[in-house]
Parts: structure tokens; sequence; C-alpha cells
């Protein structure tokens, strides 16, 4: 997701261009100087008199197994969701996963669509792998990109997606949850996506009555844009959703997948610095970015972009949408780049992590084994500067060991067909902290 700050949604909703995820690497754009700004670690303090929204199910503190399922082919983008997967995120002591799924890719160009039934069986073993262990999953359709560009092309296609997929699960537990549309942007405007969202609704209530459902708002789920959506009245089994990034040019400084303009480094959060940021040519020669980084390097905390108050305004509007509703929101992905300096990282993470509880939204780390990886499960181990935010209240804390004793991952990956039985989750460290 990106978004860019709110001022400047309307002028740049077609300027900014979303790419595509990818194997994360170093930008190489060309700056200027500086860029060596360390932040303080931030103390949190959390504003009384909020009325948290209502919660959604038992879902609290996740994590997502981002460019696995939702790549153009597995493993394309350096993930394979395995086992460890699973078991790291149980060890941290969270209650759900996100699953991040490209169906489309996997789907006939045709009608009937049929989805192809090995891919299907990697999902099954997915869904098995997050409920034996008495997670959550939110099964999430990622990354369809060409029903953003061409809607009414694409249309048939995702209902008849989601009928499949809304039939094949309809006897699974409560306790998996369906996304129906990661990020919708670009031509699925506000008003198209409304519509398209009911048809979606509409075909997975015929064989899921009551189960769980997700919406994004429009423009990479932005907060600013979950005011604009419209589910059916009667059915209060829809949750609304947004995604966190602000300030985009502090969690996304440097990343690959996006353009030139987010490609300076050496900013911290919160702001201003103490070393200007290094701008990238683009990011110096475009309005809103320029504009951005002058006030990041001069304005005070108080009317710093890259503030704790930032960060405040877009939960006040999650906060405001779940009040008028009465439904729950969710947060479905936050997360800052592993460029950004670790301390301002973990000041990101953690003050939204913890805003989001102190609201009762529920919370899903974008771990995307790269960049802006949580989990690795190669080690077997939680990022330590990662775990930190997300386990510790307070900055200065011990890193909480959240390590699994054995993590053999490449005996645990994903099967290829049929689905492998379940059961075969790497043992654990019992010493490790789970809060
Ligand atoms: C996108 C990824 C991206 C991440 C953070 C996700 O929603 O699908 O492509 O890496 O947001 O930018």
């Amino acid at each position: 997701m990106k978004l860019v700050p709110a001022l400047v949604l309307a002028a740049l909703s077609t300027a900014c261009v979303h790419r595509e995820a990818g194997p994360a690497s170093a930008s190489g754009a060309e700056s200027t100087g500086g860029g060596k700004a360390v932040a303080a670690p931030l103390t949190i303090e959390l504003q009384p008199g909020i009325t948290p929204a209502k919660p959604l199910l038992g879902l609290k503190r996740g994590v997502n197994l981002g460019n696995g399922f939702d790549a153009p082919s597995i493993g394309a983008w350096g993930v394979t969701p395995s086992e460890a997967h699973f078991a790291l995120a149980k060890k941290a002591g969270l209650d759900h996963v996100r699953l991040p799924v490209r169906f489309n890719a996997h789907a006939l160009k045709d009608a009937p669509y049929t989805i192809d039934a090995e891919f299907f069986a990697k999902i099954d073993w997915a869904i098995d792998a997050a409920l034996s262990r008495d997670l959550y999953l939110v099964l999430d359709l990622h990354h369809y990109e060409e029903l953003m560009t061409e809607p009414a092309a694409h249309e048939a296609r995702a209902i008849a997606i989601w009928k499949q997929v809304a039939e094949r699960y309809k006897d699974r537990p409560d306790k998996l949850l369906f996304e129906l549309l990661n990020e919708p942007c670009k031509e699925l405007n506000p008003e198209r996506l409304n519509a398209l969202h009911a048809k979606l609704i509409a075909t997975v209530r015929e064989s899921n009555p009551t189960r769980m459902l997700i919406v994004d708002g429009y423009f990479w789920a932005a907060a600013n844009y979950l005011e604009s959506l419209v589910v059916p009245a009667a059915d209060p089994n829809i949750a609304l959703s947004f995604h966190m990034y602000q300030p985009i040019l502090f969690t996304h400084q440097g990343a690959a997948w996006m353009d030139p303009e987010f490609q300076s480094s050496g900013i911290v959060f919160p702001g201003p610095p103490n070393a200007p940021a290094s701008r990238s040519t683009a990011a110096e020669s475009t309005d809103w970015t320029r504009s951005w980084l002058d006030s990041y390097e001069r304005n005070p905390a108080s009317t710093n972009p890259s503030s704790v108050d930032a960060v405040r305004r877009e939960f006040d509007i999650a906060t405001r949408v779940a009040a008028k509703t009465g439904r729950s929101v969710y947060m479905g992905e936050f997360g800052a780049i592993d460029f950004a300096e670790p301390v301002s990282r973990e000041n990101y993470l953690r003050l939204v992590r913890r805003e989001a509880e102190h609201r009762g939204i529920a919370w899903t780390l974008w771990d995307d084994g790269g960049r802006m990886q949580g989990m690795d499960v190669h080690e077997g181990t939680w990022i330590e500067v990662v775990a930190r935010a997300l386990l510790n209240d307070q900055p200065g804390g011990p890193a909480p060991a959240v390590t699994l004793a054995d993590p053999t991952p490449s005996s645990t990956a994903a099967p290829t067909s049929p689905a492998a039985p379940v059961g075969s989750a790497p043992a654990l460290d019992t010493a490790a902290a789970a809060e």
C-alpha cells in the first residue's frame, strides 16, 4: 500500500503509482547528502477518553504472511509459506495471521474461471496450519491488479473467484475470515467499489451466511476513505479495514517498489531530525515531497509531518468511523521498512501498535519476508527490533526471545500436492516470552 499525505491525496490520486511488491532490494536512487539522523526512543502517552471500537471477534494482534501466496507464483518473491511462519506467529503470542492470496493468478482467464486445484490445496494447508494452532486466519484476495485498472472487465471473474473460495470453505470454523479485496485503487473508485463489494458480499453470503467479512476502503485502504465504504446495513458481520503507513515517506523510504520521489533516506520518526534527510532528486523536484521534507526538517514536533500527531490523525478517523457505524474497524497492514534507522522504526511500530490496541482495533503487521520482515523463518526467530516494538510497551526493555527451537523451514514448507497433513510444527522453545 501506499498513500500520500492527506493534503495531497486528491492531487496525487492518479500520480501515486503503486507498483507491485517484489523481491526487496536497495533503491540505488541518486540523492543529496545527509541521511545520518537518529531519533531518541519515544515514550508513548496514550490519550484518555477514547471509546474502543467493537472487537473483531477475538482478533487483536497478528501478522501478514506477505509475498508468499500473493506473489505472481509461489516463491517468486522469496517467500514460501511454511509451518514455521505459523509457529512463529503463535510463539509471539499473536492470535491471527492474514494470508494474502493472488487467486487471480491461479484461475482460468475465461468462464468458469476455475481455480487451480493444486493451488487451492495449498490454501487448504495454510488454513489448517492456522486453525490447528488456534489462530484466526484472514483470507485476503490480494494483488488483483487487473481488477483495479479494468473493473468492469474483471467483475464476473472476481465474483466467480469468491464463489469458489466461499463454497470450498463454507464449513470451516468462524475463525476463518474473508477479506474481499486488498487495497482497492485506481479505476475501482469508491462508487464502483461499493457496487462490487455488494455483489461479492451477496455471492459469499449464499454459502456463508454469517462468516465475518472484511472490506477495505479505496486508495490502498487509506483511512481517509473508510467513511466512503457502504455495506449492507442489515449484515452485522462485516468489518471495515484500513492500512496504516503514514507518514509514507518515513515508512517507505527507499522502497524499491515505490516511485522515485519515495527514494529519500535518513528520515526518522518522530521529527524534527538532528540531521537532514538524504533527498532523492525526484523528491526534491516533486512539490509535495519537497514541501513535506522541508516541514519535516524545520517544524517543531507539534506541527511536524513525521509525528505522533500525524499518526493519531489517521487513527482518529478510524475511531470516528467505528463509533458512527458501530462496526469493527481492522488495521490489516502496518509496517516500516528496514532502511529506516532502527530506533525510529521501533518508535513507529510501537506507537502504531499501541494506538491500535488503545482504540480496540485489531492490528496485523505487514511482513513481506524482505525489507519489511518481522519473522525470520530461516533463523526460526523474530527480528529483534520488531519483536521489541510489538511485545514491549516501553522502549529500552530487553528484546523478547521469540525463537523456535527447531526452525527447519525447508521440511515444513507448503506442500506441493496434495495438501500435507498438519501437525508437523517444529518444537517450540518453551522458555521464550510471549508477552
Ligand atoms: C502490498 C505490498 C507492499 C506493502 C507495503 C501491501 O499491501 O501488497 O505490495 O509491499 O503493502 O508497501
